[in-house]
């Protein structure tokens, strides 16, 4: 189910006003753009007269009550800045009821009536939690580079991360020519593909292997030859990460052992998190974190707000973590058909 923007603007009148406080915290990878959904939270909030609280660390600040108030004033400057003024991390130890009934203890006493989690899969999981278990509203804003969430075409943050994978390839690609080599590019994506294939896409690899899709090696060495027989003296494959970072060391191994092609290695690492956002990415970033603001004036208690179609929309939280969003299998073919 997912509601357009002209849906709420009517909605809007029968607004719940009992959101008195409200916090925003910042949860898992950070990534470029989550400063700009902040400083959309905190001002929408304002021109409604909702208090706005930070939680620092995300889980971590929650647990330990490490809060702050934040004013209009607080979120100046910040819309252009990469990482988070709230800080960020990851707690596994909020995977534990016990601890996450000590994280509502907090909010009770700082009286807090709902939560805005900006955060990937995770983070928005334990958002589910909290409303699950106490009962408190909660918003999730999709924010990680990986773009793996379910009910947004884009998350805040993958916009820049492929332009900064991107910059970087087209820079390899200089001295791959220059040297007639064969380049491996490793970029982020644990379980997700979708920097991969955008980057290989845009960047004119021969092949990406990403987690959704077995790619063996002897395709990409199919691909790497094919390319030679026309006479092309320099290739370039991506990798996403996978599990853990460095997997194009072994693709590079295997390669060379099956084929003989020597490739060079180049991870690209924590530079695709940080960086100023795009201004796709700030212009998203603006849109959800005042989006979660509205849904949660609507009376809305455990939904993500993203952009479906260029449309801002919300959907039950659940609904956008029980479904695996699919890199685009267009997008991969066509990548075999412009490296031909
Ligand atoms: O936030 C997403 C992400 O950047 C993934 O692409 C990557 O696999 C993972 O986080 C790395 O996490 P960490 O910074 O905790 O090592």
């Amino acid at each position: 189910m997912a509601f357009f923007y002209s849906t709420y603007r009517t909605i809007l009148f029968v607004m719940n006003t009992s959101i008195k406080k409200l916090a925003v915290y910042t949860s898992g990878g950070d990534a470029p753009g989550m400063n700009a959904a902040i400083r959309s939270v905190v001002r929408s909030s304002i021109e409604q007269n909702i208090e706005v609280i930070g939680i620092f660390r995300g889980y971590l600040g929650m647990v330990d009550g490490d809060m702050t108030s934040l004013q209009t004033s607080s979120v100046a400057n910040i819309l252009q800045r990469g990482g988070t003024i709230l800080k960020s991390g990851r707690s596994k130890e909020f995977l534990r009821p016990e601890v996450r009934k000590i994280a509502f203890e907090h909010l009770q006493k700082a009286a807090i009536d709902a939560l805005v989690c900006i955060g990937g899969d995770g983070s928005l999981r334990g958002a589910i939690a909290m409303h699950r278990e106490f009962g408190i509203p909660v918003v999730g804003v999709p924010g990680t580079i990986d773009n793996d969430i379910a009910g947004t075409d884009f998350t805040v943050g993958f916009d820049t991360a492929v332009n900064t994978a991107l910059e970087a390839i087209d820079r390899i690609r200089d001295t791959a020519a220059s040297h007639n080599r064969l380049f491996i590019v490793e970029v982020m994506g644990r379980d997700s593909g979708f920097i991969a294939t955008w980057v290989g896409l845009a960047g004119g690899a021969e092949e990406v292997f990403i987690p959704e899709n077995p790619t063996s090696v002897d395709q990409a060495i199919q691909r790497i030859q094919r390319g030679m027989a026309r006479g092309k003296t320099s290739s370039i494959l991506i990798a996403a990460e996978g599990q853990k970072p460095g997997r194009a060391y072994d693709l590079a191994e295997n390669i060379r052992k099956k084929a003989g092609f020597e490739a060079k290695v180049c991870i690209l690492g924590h530079i695709q998190r940080g960086g100023h956002p795009t201004a796709a990415d700030r212009v998203l970033a603006s849109q959800l974190g005042s989006a979660a603001i509205r849904v949660l004036l609507q009376g809305q208690k455990d939904v993500m707000v993203g952009v479906q179609n260029q449309k801002v929309v919300y959907e039950p939280l659940e609904n956008c973590l029980n479904q695996k969003k699919l890199v685009h299998q267009n997008l991969l073919s066509l990548i075999d058909t412009l490296s031909k």
